[in-house]
């Protein structure tokens, strides 16, 4: 028989906010609450703020809703969903212009901030090893990058204990280069940070220019890695820019973080950290357990964790290809150029003009 009480339960009483209900409530009741609640919250596909992705297609979204329950750490039950991501960290090395054919030269990640944090702790560990072995001393570790990071960079220092190296930007610009940089640099310094794609303007440090000037130290006997924060523009310039080179194809840059969630056009809790080579990835970071069934290895902050972002990249990678991915970024820029037209007139304004900043 039909229920005809259904509406008392929901409409007539608060939503608990502090205590957990001694008893349940219909799932239509606790869905319609939970829906109620997130009405009132942005409209997603109105969100520019976090330039993260907010529509997938159908059967995009099909992969997700099916893979849900599919706990990514589990390698050993979930041989082919680790096979995916290591197929997606692969494909990410290739288009960044690593090197050879390394087998798993990264991770995935619940989105840039973890990637960052273990890039930057990789760099760390690299930075410490070196200094023992020098016999030198390893309590004063810096991390040198200009103020136009995300605050992730911050977060990374305080939370492993790294001194910050936070250089202030020249007036009138949003982004740094090698003469910023170069006098904050020491032989403390675990690595300088280059940002592709800054999250306040989108334009790119002098990552070329940052190359060279590390070059040049590496010359003089100091060896600083360079990560790349490619968060936004990992997934826009090797399409947009195919000959801007601000990859693996500057040595100085030994890894690189990159947003699967902004531009690689996959909904929120997924990321990348990309390695150049396996030499970047200290043993000592990597944990083996065997608690899941075979003997494992992460490299993670997380543990368990989805897998349904992980698939739902390799579903994009496939399904857009390059051609796809290219025809998405020119699609923006078109969008992008009637920017400045229609928002001059207000006065409150200005356009960075941030991918044609990246190109020159
Ligand atoms: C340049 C940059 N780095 C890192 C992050 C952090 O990324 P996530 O939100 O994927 O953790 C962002 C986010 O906007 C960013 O713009």
């Amino acid at each position: 028989m039909a229920r005809v009480t259904i509406a008392e339960q929901y409409l007539t009483a608060p939503a608990p906010v502090r205590h957990m209900p001694e008893e349940g409530t219909e799932p239509r009741v606790a869905q319609t609450l939970v829906e109620s609640e997130v009405l009132l919250d942005g409209d997603p596909s109105k969100n520019l703020a976090t330039f993260v992705t907010t529509h997938m297609e159908p059967e995009a979204r099909a992969v997700i809703a099916d893979n849900l329950h599919r706990n990514w750490i589990d390698h050993a039950e979930y041989p082919r969903t680790a096979e995916i991501a290591n197929r997606c960290v692969r494909m990410l090395h290739h288009l960044f212009h690593g090197d050879g054919e390394p087998e798993a030269p990264g991770t995935a990640t619940v989105g840039s901030s973890e990637a960052v944090m273990l890039g930057a702790l990789a760099m760390k560990w690299r930075w410490r090893t070196a200094r023992e072995q020098a016999g030198k001393p390893t309590d004063r570790p810096n991390l040198v990058y200009g103020a136009d990071v995300h605050v992730v960079w911050d977060k990374f220092c305080r939370y492993f204990d790294v001194e910050p190296r936070q250089v202030d930007l020249a007036p009138g610009r949003y982004t740094v280069g090698p003469d910023d940089l170069r006098p904050h640099i020491d032989e403390n310094t675990i690595g300088v940070v280059g940002v592709v794609g800054t999250t306040f303007t989108g334009e790119c440090d002098d990552i070329a220019g940052i190359d060279a000037m590390l070059a040049e130290l590496r010359g003089q006997g100091l060896d600083v890695p360079m990560h790349v924060d490619a968060a936004s523009g990992g997934f826009v310039f090797p399409f947009s820019d195919p000959d801007f080179a601000w990859d693996f194809r500057l040595p100085s840059v030994r890894s690189i973080n990159v947003s699967g969630h902004k531009f690689g056009l996959v909904y929120p809790g997924v990321g990348w950290l990309v390695f150049r080579d396996e030499h970047q990835l200290p043993e000592e970071l990597v944990f083996y357990e065997d608690y899941l069934g075979e003997r494992d290895a992460t490299f993670t902050l997380n543990f368990s964790g989805g897998s349904a972002m992980i698939l739902a990249q390799y579903y994009n990678l496939i399904r857009h290809g390059r051609a796809g991915y290219a025809s998405m970024v020119r699609a923006m820029e078109a969008n992008a150029s009637h920017w400045p037209g229609s928002s001059t007139s207000t006065g409150r304004w200005r356009s960075s003009a941030a991918s044609r900043a990246c190109r020159s």
